[in-house]
């Protein structure tokens, strides 16, 4: 049905390229946008939620807007007063209206794995895509566990989307122990128990952002929950309640890590996300010599923030600590090109998950880096990076927002100008990066 569509957009997306290069030293303070994991959770929970919930800091990109567009669609309205804000009026959770027609998640494995396990528990039936890069992601990491709790969840060959879900099944609640350590699923598994018979109970390999638990419990939904460990029954109410979203540590990563190799630098990054289960790249970049202060730590909307002060430091190689590796799963591009400027050598392992992100990641990046004359070699897992000096080439982010961004901070540093390819969905999870790189002090263009 949408082959050609998505055909044409692909097209699309591939021609939107930049060019990058040296540019100053980065300078001054910014605030990057709202986080995209809570983004999503506080549209998701405002709309099942009884009440009005108004959403403060909202990140306005695109995977979080196909949210709120699929509830729109089920019924549920959203005001946007400004860029940043949503008024949610939630319709309880039995208030959804399903519709006949696919429901659109775009690039966003959040949006999909999230909604699936919401959806598995209503009345009616519904179908959910995604683009190109979503539509090769796995599935069965949430549809086993959902079946096994009594859902109905039909895929493509493999396990891949689209999903189609059969409504009106009664769910049971599971004992789970996840195979892979995954907010997404253990998302998904809490969100269909809310809509189950008797206690929906998770276990992680390793904890994962606790987002979801917490925004439950904001919500005043009963919920016991530790690092790796959560356990919910069914038959409450959520309740509204306003959410204030940090700025997205993930999108602070880029520039902590453009500050850290760029000569000169000393940046701010203002009230960043600090939720201890997604600053491992913080720890990481630490092992390796850079220089960040965390200033005026505070609390905001239930969460961790603090002021990041980033100045140039020399880093050299480390062996990445496996244990740091669930807390800094979206950070790896941007690590990648810290090791490939660092002195010596920096090993990954442990890090497969990354084959199956918006790319494949490991692949991603240790191509793109060798285009440049980096020494890297990939390993199932992960990859070891031998640090040196970059020169100018292509490369083609095969649609990966946080390879584009990553690619545009290796041209800081790199002897020559680097065209980067199929950049549009920076405004997955980034809009406006390019505007903000340049007030920093990079050099990132749109490409002629
Ligand atoms: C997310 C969980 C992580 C992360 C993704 C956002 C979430 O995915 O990579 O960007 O909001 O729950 P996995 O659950 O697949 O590790």
């Amino acid at each position: 049905m949408s082959g050609s569509a998505d055909t044409q957009h692909t097209q699309a997306q591939a021609q939107q390229a930049w060019t990058a290069g040296t540019g100053t030293s980065l300078r001054g303070s910014l605030r990057v946008p709202g986080d995209k994991s809570v983004s999503h959770r506080a549209v998701m929970l405002g709309a099942l939620a009884e009440g009005v919930t108004r959403v403060t800091g909202f990140l306005e990109g695109e995977d979080t807007r196909a949210t709120a567009r699929v509830f729109e669609r089920l019924g549920v309205r959203i005001e946007t007063p400004s860029a940043s804000e949503r008024i949610v009026h939630g319709v309880g959770l039995h208030g959804l209206r399903g519709i006949a027609e696919p429901l659109d998640c775009g690039n966003a494995g959040t949006g999909m794995r999230l909604l699936a396990g919401a959806l598995a528990g209503q009345a009616f039936d519904s179908v959910l895509i995604g683009d190109a890069s979503l539509s090769k992601r796995p599935m069965r990491r949430i549809t086993e566990p959902l079946a096994a709790m009594g859902a109905h969840i039909d895929t493509d060959a493999g396990g891949l989307p689209p999903l189609r879900i059969r409504g009106g099944r009664a769910l049971q609640g599971i004992e789970y122990t996840l195979p892979v350590a995954s907010a997404q699923v253990k998302s998904a598994l809490l969100l269909a128990g809310l809509y189950a018979q008797g206690d929906t109970v998770v276990h992680e390999p390793h904890p994962t952002r606790d987002y979801t638990e917490r925004m439950l419990a904001a919500f005043a939904w009963p919920i016991e929950f530790s690092p790796g460990y959560a356990r919910l029954s069914g038959g409450h109410v959520l309740r509204a309640a306003d959410v204030a979203v940090p700025a997205d540590f993930s999108s602070a990563a880029f520039f902590l890590v453009a500050a850290s190799v760029v000569p000169g630098s000393e940046l701010l990054l203002e009230a960043v996300g600090m939720n201890p289960r997604r600053t491992g790249l913080l720890s990481a970049l630490r092992l390796m010599g850079a220089d960040i202060v965390e200033e005026n730590p505070r609390a905001e909307g239930g969460e961790p923030v603090a002021d990041l002060r980033v100045r140039y430091a020399p880093l050299q190689g480390v062996e990445v600590p496996e244990a740091l590796v669930p807390d800094m799963i979206d950070e790896f591009p941007a690590l990648f090109v810290a090791a490939a400027v660092a002195r010596g050598r920096t090993v990954i392992r442990g890090a497969a998950e990354l084959r199956v992100k918006e790319s494949d990641r490991i692949a991603s990046m240790a191509t793109g880096l060798r285009a440049l004359g980096a020494t890297i070699e990939e390993t199932p897992d992960g990859a070891i990076i031998d640090g040196g000096a970059l020169h100018g080439g292509e490369i083609d982010s095969h649609g990966d927002h946080r390879i584009a961004m990553s690619f545009a901070i290796a041209a800081q540093l790199a002897s020559g100008e680097v065209r980067i390819g199929d950049v549009a969905n920076v405004a997955t999870s980034f809009p406006g990066f390019e505007a903000l790189a340049a007030q920093a002090g990079m050099r990132v263009d749109a490409a002629r």
